[in-house]
């Protein structure tokens, strides 16, 4: 599967934004928006004003996190501002999970399920067929900059091989602590979609550190 790489810009530089953004166009293939609510996780990123902004900036497709409780109340304005992929937590939206994800994909977006490295995997089983990706967290979601989490390469190679299993190419994507030195087993258990926050903006040269993650092999 291709590989795809989405930095995610609570790294980057708010001062800079719009020069960041123009960088991502012309050398990543998804912008990763993290939408933090203080509530779901102990931190506020920042909210639509600033997806606004990404929008009218960005050339590549925009990939929303959403680490909300009430995930559902965003998906309408996720639409209007032509994001392309909108994913949330399924410890956030529970039972009303599948009703989401319908949600998302009736307005054209595609949609994504996601778990912190505390959730066991299985649990998303039940929505293969109905989440167009699933994300998997390799820290617990709230801040950019820990330290990836290992087991999380068994958690990949279990969901991978259950999809395989099913006939579904859903891809999975991973986010968190996520660089050149875990990019290779990543791929290889079967991620095709990597979120870097730090790999990449506190590189000297983003766009090189992107295309590292890109070659890994
Ligand atoms: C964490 C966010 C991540 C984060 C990744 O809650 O979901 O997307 O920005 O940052 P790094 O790559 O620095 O771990
Ligand atoms: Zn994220």
């Amino acid at each position: 599967m291709q590989l795809q790489i989405a930095p995610s810009i609570l790294s980057a530089d708010f001062s800079e934004l719009g020069r960041d953004i123009e960088m991502l166009n012309h050398c990543a293939d998804l912008i990763h928006l993290d939408i933090m609510d203080g509530s779901f996780v102990p931190n506020i990123s920042f909210g639509f004003p600033v997806v606004e902004a990404v929008s009218r900036i960005a050339t590549i497709p925009m990939d929303a996190h959403f680490m909300v409780v009430h995930p559902e109340r965003w998906v309408d304005r996720c639409a209007e501002l032509g994001v392309a992929m909108m994913s949330f937590h399924l410890e956030a939206a529970g039972e009303d999970s599948s009703k989401i994800l319908e949600s998302i994909r009736s307005k054209g977006m595609k949609a994504g399920l996601v778990i912190n490295p505390d959730i066991p995997v299985e649990k998303l089983f039940p929505y293969i067929g109905q989440a167009d990706y699933f994300l998997i967290m390799s820290v617990f979601a709230g801040f950019g900059g820990q330290k990836f989490i290992p087991e999380s390469l068994k958690r990949i190679k279990v969901l991978k091989a259950e999809l395989e299993r099913r006939g579904n190419d859903a891809p999975i994507e991973v986010d968190g602590g996520v660089g050149p030195a875990n990019a290779a087993a990543l791929r290889e258990a079967g991620a095709s979609i990597f979120v870097a926050g730090s790999s990449v903006f506190k590189a000297e040269d983003p766009c090189a550190a992107v295309a590292l993650l890109r070659n890994s092999r």
